[in-house]
This record gives C-alpha cells, structure tokens and sequence, in this order.
C-alpha cells in the first residue's frame, strides 16, 4: 500500500458522507464520569457464580447459543415484573447486545426508506445515528424552557402533521436528566396511534427515577408501544452488553424478522442470568448514587451553576462560556466529563464519593476562574 485511502474515496451510501461516528472520548483519567455507567464494581458473589458458570460453559463453546434466549428472557421477565409492578411474560421480553441492538433492531423492523422517526432533542445521541444507518429520515423536534422538556401540544401537533412510523421519547431523558410523566406519554401515544406510527419509551436510566415504567401502558396500546431497557445503567453491566425490550408478543415476531442468527453470544446470556439473579445487591447501589446525585447538584448550586433537575444517574448543568473549553478545563484536573453539544452545557455522571468530590473541587476552582 502506498496513498493512505480516505472515507472520502469509498463509495459510501450518500446520507452518511460528512456523518461522525458515536464517539464519546476513552481516555485514561482518574475520574471517569462521562458514560453514565454505575461505578460500583459487581460483587464478590456474582464474579464467583459468573467464573464458575463460564468455567462450566467453556466446553460447549463449539456449539452454537440457544437462538431465542429463552431462559434469560424468562429472567429478565421476572425482573420487569418485579421492578414495575406490571406483570410481564416470556413473550413480553426481546434481549440483544445493549438496547443499541434492541433500538436498531426496531428501526430495521419499522424504519427504513421512505419511512420516519420522531425524537424530541437534545435526547440520546445514537437515536438519529441509528436513523441514518436504517435510512430513516429524522426529524427534530426541539425540547423547550430551561429544564428542556416536551412540548406536548407541539408534539401532538408535529406528530398529526407528520405522521411519523416512530417516535422515540427518552425518559428520563439523556443527556438532559427529566422525565416525560405518564399523562404526557398517552398524549403522544394517542397521537402516534392515530398517526399509524409506533412509539418508542427509551428507559435506559429507569431505576434512577420514581416516575412509573410505561411498561404499564402496554396493555392499552399494544400494537403502538415498546419500553426499552438496558442492563448497563442502573443494573451495573454496560461491559456485558445486554439491553431489552418489553411489548406485545407481536413485536417479538418483527424483530425476529430482522435479527442476525445467534446474535447473543452463550457467555452474553449466561453472565446476563447471572447477574439478574444477584439483582437485589447490584440494585442496592442505586440509592447510594440517588443520594450522592442529590449532594452533587446541591453543590453545584451552591457554587453558582444553573443545573436541569435530573431523575438519573447524571447531571446536565449549565457553564459560563464555551461548552468545549470548560469540558477540557475539567479535563486538566482529571475529570473526565461529557461535551454532548449542546451549547452552554455539560453533562456529568454520578461516581464513587471520591469522584464526585473531585468533579465539585474542580467545579469550584473553574467557577472562580471564569466569573
Ligand atoms: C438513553 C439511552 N438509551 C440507550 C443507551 C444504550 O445503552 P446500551 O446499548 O449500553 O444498552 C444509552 C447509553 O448511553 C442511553 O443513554
């Protein structure tokens, strides 16, 4: 090879030319509070049960995976029902590699071209990547006032004049931190029913919040609604890849439509059972964040920064001039944080104490600094 070759000089299909590619940055610093990850490692009990399940697996590896993922959809089945209230089967459950699988998937299924996807921003950044890549045309509805909410009289009315196949409401919503509340959610839910389109509630940080799961609202809109979740939030498993959907079994079917064969590994399930059956300490650590979240934006007030209210693991706040200087400002003291574009703000996750007390020190001297 002589010419190093550019992105440019390959026949790239036209609507990704001039895209980036989801990136945020992997860097080697003490605090890394910019994935929205659950800092606790998991415990001694389930790295015990997950070697010796591994161990035990290892001699069947020449095998293909059960294709359905059954027995950890029956799991995570008893979890939903035991976390919301709402009792939900087998058939209720689809599970795939993170709830990025889960939601490309379902673009795959009810996207595509000539077809539409809705999505209120600033919300999670992969929903329009997602978009692109199935070749579903995006369309942006801003989030409004300084807590960035839905405007539900506008989305109905977007929603009516558009009549988009998807719409995606994230709650609570990332990067922003507020909750879509469940009147809210049938409104948009009448409105995309009548509209002929699906909606998707993107729950990723749901054990964060006190508002309830829209797994609730599926019995009523069941050809019209999938909750999608994720095991690497709250449940302390983003390097285990494992997110699920809850819906009618109907949409269990569609999906099968699109997936790859064998798509989730047997280790994938097996670590997955593993750890939903040691959910009861994992989720322990959930008030513990909760509680360090409410001492963080209690600080940060207190020296001065404009925070949105959040119902997650992370903290969407407003900084004195440019968003990019201040996020590497941060950067030269060892705290890692999240630049998600959005111009005026950061975002930070919620870490160990020891963490937390880094990003507010670091918060004081750059607030000093810059006022
Ligand atoms: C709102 C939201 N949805 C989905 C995801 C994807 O999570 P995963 O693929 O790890 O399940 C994220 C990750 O940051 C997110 O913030």
């Amino acid at each position: 090879m002589t010419e190093q070759t550019t992105l440019s000089d390959l026949p790239l299909r036209p609507e990704l030319r001039g895209r980036s590619a989801y990136g945020a940055p992997q860097l080697t610093v003490t605090n890394q509070l910019n994935t929205n990850e659950n800092p606790y490692p998991p415990s001694d009990g389930l790295v015990e049960d997950l070697v010796a399940e591994v161990a035990r697996l290892a001699t069947t590896l020449n095998r293909y995976p059960e294709r359905d993922s059954v027995d950890l959809r029956g799991e995570l089945a008893s979890y939903v029902t035991r976390q919301t209230g709402v009792p939900v089967g087998v058939d209720n459950v689809w599970a795939a590699n993170g709830s990025n699988e889960v939601l490309q998937q379902l673009l795959q299924a009810f996207g595509g071209p000539g077809r539409s996807v809705l999505g209120f921003t600033p919300s999670y950044s992969m929903h329009p990547i997602l978009a692109a890549g199935t070749q579903t045309a995006f369309i942006d509805v801003p989030r409004t006032g300084e807590d960035f909410g839905i405007d539900v009289d506008a989305a109905v009315q977007t929603i009516g004049e558009e009549t988009p196949d998807i719409v995606f409401v994230t709650t609570p919503n990332n990067p922003t931190g507020g909750v879509t509340g469940v009147a809210d959610l049938r409104r948009i839910l009448d409105a995309t029913r009548a509209a002929g389109g699906i909606v998707i509630v993107d729950e990723a940080y749901a054990e964060f919040s006190a508002e309830s799961s829209a797994t609730a609202l599926i019995a009523e809109y069941p050809t019209s609604l999938v909750v999608s979740r994720t095991m690497s939030k709250a449940f302390d498993f983003a390097g285990g890849r494992l997110g699920y959907f809850v819906a009618d079994p109907a949409f269990i079917e569609a999906v099968m439509l699109v997936r790859l064969p064998y798509h989730l590994s047997t280790l994938s399930q097996a670590a997955a059972t593993i750890a939903l059956r040691h959910s009861d300490e994992t989720l322990a650590t959930v008030d513990a964040l909760r509680g360090e979240r409410d001492r963080v934006v209690a600080g940060l007030v207190e020296l001065g920064y404009g925070v949105v209210p959040s119902e997650s693991n992370f903290i969407f706040f407003a900084v004195p001039g440019d968003a990019h200087r201040m996020w590497q400002h941060f950067l030269d003291r060892d705290v890692l944080i999240r630049d998600v574009g959005v111009p005026g703000h950061l975002r930070m996750t919620v870490g160990l104490p020891q963490e937390n007390d880094a990003f507010l020190a670091a918060a004081a001297t750059i607030i000093g600094e810059h006022t």
